[in-house]
């Protein structure tokens, strides 16, 4: 099948190249001429593990292409939007113009009977607009939601091998005729056994906000739990394991630390409660205030435990900060908080120096007034606390004696509750957990 996707950031260069492993004729179409050339030459613009790969294999078969010219999406009979929704500066709502620009620079190539696929964390309600924008350029295609549900870091093999495919259309039925267009497309993952569900079109949207408000529910329920076992001196790591093998609770995504970033939970749990708001169902979600507040309240706690950790005050106190992204086997800084925290340290005093695997070009894009080292041995030298703030494996790796040796202090402070405390006082650390004793 001939597919055009539009948008090549996290989401999009990853569907496009995966859409052409799964043997379709694929153009990627983005604004940004640096990424279109960097992914011409089988480069990934960002850090994914096996994307760079990914696309050398496919762009040998001829099947992959990617240009800046919207015309590329003429002859394609399905186009995947894939832009992004940031949150609107200085308010909680999803920024749409992106998708709008899209879809509209779309309009002119549509020929008929032509899908138009939205895979882009929507308000609910998106899709049935974008629907006669589509209708009124060309009255016989048609426009679907098939919501995205990849994870950075394991965005290639999420792509490849989803929990579960969600097709919204129109009327809601099974027997729409974009549903077999969509199953043609996704032959391989279906044929290998991964569930389907056709639906309406505001259900498709709210599956992917729902999953995510959860998701971010969950981390900041560990998280008040970590709050809690800090005030009764318990253990909140113990807990989790605890509650978690109760299999309608899970373990998974229980891990307390410093709260959740990155380019979805924090921004699509405000465009959520945004939205409810101006459908007139704002008390739906009002908890994911509490949930929001409490993932922020983690920031300050960091801040606040250094600061015990370092004696009473940051002022002149030299930290090192292990981690930029906002979760390993990432280079996305997006409303990261290890650099929030490493930021609010410098700002309060402290003479912070930031290191990171992938990260730190971004980093420093995002903070340019952090000092940045890439190599953990330097940065890690001379210092009066290190602060493990997301947790790569080389990090959770570590060796607590060799570490002792490089830095002035023996002081750690564990975000993320990655290490083992026994091990890291053993070797004459002071170290403090999120909610551990
Ligand atoms: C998320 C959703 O998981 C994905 O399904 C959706 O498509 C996009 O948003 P992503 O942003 O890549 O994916 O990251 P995710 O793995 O969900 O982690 C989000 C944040 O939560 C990270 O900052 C992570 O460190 C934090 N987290 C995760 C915790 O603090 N504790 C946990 O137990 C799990």
């Amino acid at each position: 099948m001939r597919i055009s996707v539009i948008g090549c950031g996290y989401l999009g260069a990853v569907h496009a190249a995966c859409m052409a492993t799964l043997g379709h004729e694929v153009v990627g179409i983005d604004t940004d001429e640096n990424k279109v050339s960097e992914l011409s030459a089988a480069r990934a613009p960002f850090f994914e593990p096996g994307l760079e790969t990914l696309l050398k294999e496919v762009q040998a078969t001829g099947r992959l292409s990617f240009t800046t010219d919207m015309s590329a999406a003429q002859g394609s009979s399905v186009h995947f939007i894939c832009v992004g929704t940031p949150q609107k500066k200085g308010e909680n709502g999803a920024d749409m113009s992106y998708v709008d620009a899209a879809t509209s620079a779309l309009l002119p190539y549509l020929s008929a009977d032509d899908l138009v696929v939205g895979k882009s964390t929507v308000p609910v309600g998106t899709a049935a607009r974008l629907h006669e924008i589509v209708r009124s350029a060309e009255p016989t295609a048609e426009l679907l939601w098939n919501p995205e549900f990849l994870r950075e870091g394991h965005a290639v093999s999420d792509t490849l091998h989803p929990d579960r495919l969600v097709y919204g259309v129109l009327t809601g039925s099974e027997d729409h005729p974009a549903v077999d267009v969509l199953d043609q497309i996704y032959a391989q993952p279906l044929k290998d056994g991964t569930p389907r569900l056709v639906m309406d079109l505001p259900t498709a949207e709210l599956v992917k906000t729902a999953a995510n408000s959860f998701l971010a529910t969950k981390i900041s329920f560990i998280n008040a739990m970590a709050e809690l076992c800090d005030a009764a001196g318990a253990d909140v790591s113990l807990l989790a394991d605890a509650i978690g093998m109760d299999d309608r609770i899970g373990r998974k995504f229980l891990n307390a630390g410093i709260g959740f970033g990155g380019g979805c939970l924090p921004k699509d749990i405000r465009a959520f409660m945004a939205r409810a708001g101006e459908l007139g169902a704002d008390q739906a979600l009002t908890f994911l205030r509490e949930v929001d507040s409490i993932n922020m309240r983690r920031r300050i706690r960091v801040v606040e435990l250094t600061r015990e950790l370092c004696g009473g005050s940051l002022l002149g106190q030299r930290i090192t900060v292990l981690g930029a992204a906002f979760k390993p086997e990432s280079d996305d800084v997006r409303d990261s908080p290890a650099l929030s925290v490493a930021a609010q340290l410098q700002l309060q005093g402290a003479v912070v120096t930031v290191t990171d695997p992938e990260a730190l070009v971004n980093a420093a894009r995002r903070f340019p007034e952090l000092h940045y080292e890439r190599s953990t041995d330097i940065a890690l030298q001379r210092a009066d606390a290190l602060l493990l703030l997301t947790e790569w494996q080389e990090y959770r790796d570590l060796d607590p004696y060799g570490a002792a040796a490089l830095v002035a202090t023996p002081r750690i402070l564990d975000g993320r509750n990655a290490l083992n405390p026994t091990k890291w006082r053993a070797a004459g650390w002071t170290y403090r957990g999120l909610g551990r004793p």
